[in-house]
């Protein structure tokens, strides 16, 4: 029997990523894990938040006998995935940091990082930063509570709320460049570029399906078959 990729988000945000994903390895079978349950993730504690992810990795791997775990969530992989990796060396990891490195690789000079307050509390968010910009550049930290939630709900009168009073208090700045540092952001990408038209976007969604790709490579572990498949799971539903 192949093996599959479990991908987990706390809703639909992580089938931005999952699309990248089926674009780049079109024969693998995937299991989408949607945590409705305990949506939203972004407002939890580290502790909580542990807990439940962990609970969802034991899952995939002795359920759904997953080869590879991808977080296709920045809160999950900033706040758990280092302790993920010690809790299960075994298991093959990939993860979905905002695009900090992407944003200053590429020289942006005044970034503004949106995310959930858990992702941009973390210290990995203080680690990308301080790993990657350099002196002349400026990267805004914005945390936008609610936002996931509303994306998740299609509560559009939020969304404009939210977008509105961040396009405020960024009147007086100097942006260049947005990274998109939630995987549920980018479903609303098209509301973003009518707030702020003409600075660019920035999504790691495609350099973590190019990870994934990497990794299954260089561990031999590429299905053999064109079987492509994708179960969704909603863990309100178990
Ligand atoms: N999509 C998730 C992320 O990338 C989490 C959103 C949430 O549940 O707060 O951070």
């Amino acid at each position: 029997m192949n093996k599959k990729i479990g991908v987990l988000d706390s809703g639909i945000g992580g089938t931005t990523v999952l699309d990248k994903m089926v674009e780049l390895l079109p024969n693998e079978e995937y299991v989408y894990y949607k945590d409705t349950k305990n949506n939203p993730y972004g407002e939890k504690s580290e502790e909580e938040l542990y807990k439940i992810v962990k609970g969802i990795v034991t899952f995939l791997i002795n359920k759904k006998n997953c080869k590879m775990i991808v977080l296709a969530c920045n809160t999950a992989t900033t706040k758990c995935m280092k302790k993920l990796r010690k809790e299960f060396p075994d298991m093959l990891f990939v993860g979905t940091v905002p695009a900090v490195k992407v944003a200053c690789d590429n020289n942006y000079k005044h970034t503004l990082v949106l995310a959930t307050p858990a992702t941009i509390d973390s210290e990995r968010m203080a680690e990308l930063v301080k790993d990657n910009k350099k002196d002349d550049q400026e990267m805004i930290l914005y945390p936008c509570p609610g936002l996931a939630d509303a994306i998740e709900k299609g509560k559009k009168d939020k969304i404009t709320q939210i977008l509105k009073e961040l396009k405020q208090k960024m009147q007086d700045k100097k942006i260049d460049s947005i990274v998109l540092g939630c995987t549920h952001y980018p479903l609303i990408k098209d509301q973003i570029e009518e707030y702020f038209p003409s600075i660019d976007l920035l999504d790691g969604s495609f350099g973590v399906a190019k990870e994934v790709k990497r990794k299954l490579e260089n561990h031999n572990l590429l299905n053999q078959t064109n079987t492509f498949n994708i179960e969704y799971i909603d863990s309100e539903g178990i």
